[in-house]
């Protein structure tokens, strides 16, 4: 069997282990033929591959990134792109695709499954935001290179008596912000599931100035405050329609700085929490998935997303893994809280 395999959405560590796994597996176990389609749904739609073979994968296994390159592209929301796919597969001989992605990616592949498409999934993400598995690879490594963020900002926080605020990705999910700042010891987290009040965020830093330690803020990039409280800007929109985030810890400076007088600075860590090579359990939880995974494609368990469930990997309906994102439940944000301020 011809199998083709693609990385759509935002990239993350990890990414290569799993296309490294797939194949590896996919042809020294089952005898199967790959083809790489090159970044994300824009391949497929139009024809772009690469061969993808067991020398194409060799040494792979730590490397950041993707060696397919990834894009946000939408077929989707493309006149007769789901046509221009299914012509596209057949011209290339592939019977299946295996496509590694988060929300948008895989809800892509649901709808191209629904339209008669072998489609098996696996859910990638340093957001962690994707129902029906409990962790996504590129989530630990996104969350160490933060943590690290957070501890050196502790030490300059200190020196200088400033507030350091450390503003992470994550998108419409806290997840990061919640992990990230309950390891590296923050004076109080923002995620965007709880919209914040800014006079208890002063309080918490003015208490923590109080007992000679600095604070250490760490906002989530789509936290936001209570209504009316401050005023926020509108961003851009992808092809997926999501709002492009960033900016709410330069504003909270701002108002930090207004309120309490003390001087505050902010740091986005940005796309660096993407970069770089994966943690040893991103690279173990992402060769677990793509082992799954071209189990699935073997056997024909198609419309599928492999899942982390306990220490097992499952498989889910991508009906299921795309309905609604998993967002950080109350209960896990007020264990953090109990170090606020
Ligand atoms: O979904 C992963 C993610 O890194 C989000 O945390 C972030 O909001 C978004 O992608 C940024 O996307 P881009 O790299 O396209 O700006």
């Amino acid at each position: 069997m011809r199998i083709g395999v693609l990385t759509g959405g935002g990239d993350c560590p990890g990414l290569n282990a799993v296309i490294r796994a797939v194949v590896r597996k996919g042809v020294s176990v089952y005898g199967h033929e790959f083809v790489g389609f090159r970044d994300g749904w824009r391949g497929p739609l139009e024809g772009e591959t690469m061969p993808l073979d067991i020398q194409a994968v060799r040494g792979i296994l730590p490397r950041g990134g993707t060696i397919l390159g990834s894009s946000r592209t939408n077929p989707i929301k493309i006149e007769g792109g789901v046509d221009r796919i299914k012509e596209n597969l057949a011209t290339t001989g592939v019977h299946a695709l295996i496509a590694i992605g988060g929300e948008d990616t895989l809800g892509v592949a649901k709808q191209l499954y629904d339209r008669g498409v072998n489609v098996v999934g696996v859910p990638k993400t340093i957001d962690n935001d994707l129902s029906g598995t409990d962790y996504t690879f590129g989530f630990d490594t996104a969350v160490n290179i933060a943590m690290e963020a957070i501890d050196r900002l502790h030490t300059t926080a200190e020196s200088h008596h400033r507030a350091l605020i450390c503003e992470v990705m994550g998108r419409h999910a806290g997840w990061i912000a919640l992990h990230a700042g309950m390891a590296g010891g923050a004076n109080v987290i923002l995620i965007p599931e709880k919209p914040f009040d800014i006079d208890r965020v002063c309080e918490y830093v003015e208490s923590r100035f109080r007992t000679r330690y600095s604070p250490i803020i760490v906002v989530a990039e789509g936290a936001h405050p209570i209504e009316g409280q401050m005023a926020l800007q509108a961003g851009e929109l992808d092809a997926f329609g999501h709002v492009r985030l960033g900016g709410i810890g330069e504003v909270l400076a701002r108002e930090i700085e207004k309120r309490t007088g003390k001087e505050a600075r902010t740091t986005v860590l940005g796309h660096i929490q993407r970069g770089g090579t994966p943690t040893a359990y991103d690279r173990v939880l992402a060769t677990r998935f793509g082992l799954q995974a071209i189990d699935a494609a073997h056997e024909g368990d198609y419309g599928k997303m492999v899942a982390l469930r306990g220490t097992d990997i499952v498989r889910v309906g991508l009906d299921e893994a795309t309905a609604e994102l998993k967002t950080v439940p109350v209960s896990r944000y007020s264990e953090a809280e109990v170090f606020f301020g």
